[in-house]
């Protein structure tokens, strides 16, 4: 027994909940950051007398202790780990049979895209794309054989808002559930259980790592028929996130709240920038008060969140801004403490055809930010002079 086991209050605030949420000193040691169990299986004191660990797929204390952490802090009741985000949204969709149709927020991402359409199709699963920022055509996708409504909101990269509370609404009326992609806004920002979703999903790649060093992914759930059936398919199908990772995970929650809060501030401050920007033709940011759903972001977010995207017009134009700025990096991802920018239709959404990107905006000229933690002034002069070479 320990003099200070970490007991979390009922009414303990998201800072602390990020800090402690799933912890308690190691057992053995006293260590006050949970250990990394690196092993594949766990020595049992005799014939079915063990300590409730048996192999490794199935039971791990870091990961066990992650997955505690991040359903307290989407306010679910559990959470599972898996190798990456595709994996996190590849074991929700196991939850659904041959015949069952699934609506889709149109601008989802390209991944969450192909593995429905090039993978999942092939199991005779239907998927409708419709703008889930437009509850009434989406109330129009329903058939009789909708079991899940996925949405990504804000949408990557062009931040449209869905109504978390009408689509939770809507697909509980049509006897579906709601899944959330929460990644790009993370729970700091937002968390959909509060507003009726059954379930979310994280790419823990991003904000929720935050560091830019570990790929993995999470489903938090909050029905019992759901946490038994993720935790069955977690240890059946396999696709589980390692120690190591579960670890920088763990890890980077406990900054979260303070990270988001510089995401924020920045992706608020580059976006104003652009969008006083003689170059720059549209932006796309949902803190800026002439965005579409300003009032609607207002009211289910706390922040803005660090992504925004701008259309510069033109291919040519958008390469000239990509390889002029040195501060920010050309890479894919996002939600690391370091500013990335990047060139959605041939990066992140390639995948997405051709006809389909341009009707969302996902245009040539179009290039995303992931706005850092670094100095603002120093991000604003590398945009600067980025977009004098333009
Ligand atoms: C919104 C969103 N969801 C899911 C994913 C997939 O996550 P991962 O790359 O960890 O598989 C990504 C990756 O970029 C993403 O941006």
């Amino acid at each position: 027994m320990y003099r200070w086991p970490v007991k979390l209050k009922p009414n303990a605030r998201f800072s602390t909940v990020c800090l402690h949420a799933g912890q308690v000193p190691d057992p053995s040691t006293g260590a006050i950051v949970t250990p990394i169990y690196q092993t594949s299986t766990y020595v049992q004191e005799g014939l079915g007398r063990h300590k409730g660990y048996e192999y490794a797929r199935t039971q791990n204390p870091t990961r066990a202790a992650l997955e505690g952490n991040l359903a307290a802090i989407e306010s679910g009741q559990a959470a599972f780990a898996f190798a990456s985000g595709m994996a996190a949204t590849g074991a929700v969709a196991s939850m659904l049979k041959a015949g069952d149709h699934v609506i889709v927020s149109d601008n989802v991402y390209g991944g969450t895209f192909r593995l429905f359409e090039r993978v999942l199709s092939r199991y005779q699963l239907t998927f409708t794309y419709v703008d889930t920022a437009d509850l009434v055509a989406t109330r129009r996708a329903f058939t009789p054989a909708t079991r899940l409504l996925f949405v990504e909101t804000p949408s990557n990269p062009i931040t449209r808002i869905t109504d978390l509370a009408g689509a939770a609404a809507l697909a509980h009326d049509h006897g579906a559930r709601l899944a959330v992609d929460n990644t790009f806004a993370s729970p700091c920002l937002q968390r959909p259980i509060e507003f009726g979703a059954d379930l979310v999903v994280h790419s823990t790649t991003k904000y929720l790592n935050g560091h830019s060093d570990s790929v993995g992914g999470a489903v938090i759930a909050t029905r019992d028929d759901d946490v038994e059936w993720l935790k069955f398919v977690q240890n059946a199908a396999g696709a589980i996130l390692g120690p190591f990772d579960a670890w920088l995970v763990l890890r980077g929650t406990k900054t979260l709240p303070i990270r988001m809060a510089q995401h924020n501030a920045n992706g608020m401050a580059l976006a104003e920038l652009v969008a006083a920007h003689p170059k720059v033709s549209r932006v796309y940011y949902p803190g800026l008060p002439d965005h579409p759903q300003h009032a609607l972001a207002s009211r289910q977010m706390k922040g803005f969140g660090g992504m925004l995207a701008f259309d510069l017009g033109s291919l040519e134009s958008a390469r000239r801004l990509l390889e002029g700025v040195s501060l920010m990096a050309l890479a894919e991802s996002l939600g690391g403490v370091e500013t990335l920018i990047s060139h959605p239709a041939s990066m992140t959404h390639a995948s997405v055809p051709a006809a389909h990107r341009t009707a969302l905006g996902i245009t040539d000229g179009l290039v995303r930010i992931s706005a850092g933690i670094e100095d603002i002034d120093d991000l604003k002069e590398d945009l600067l002079q980025g977009l004098d070479k333009v």
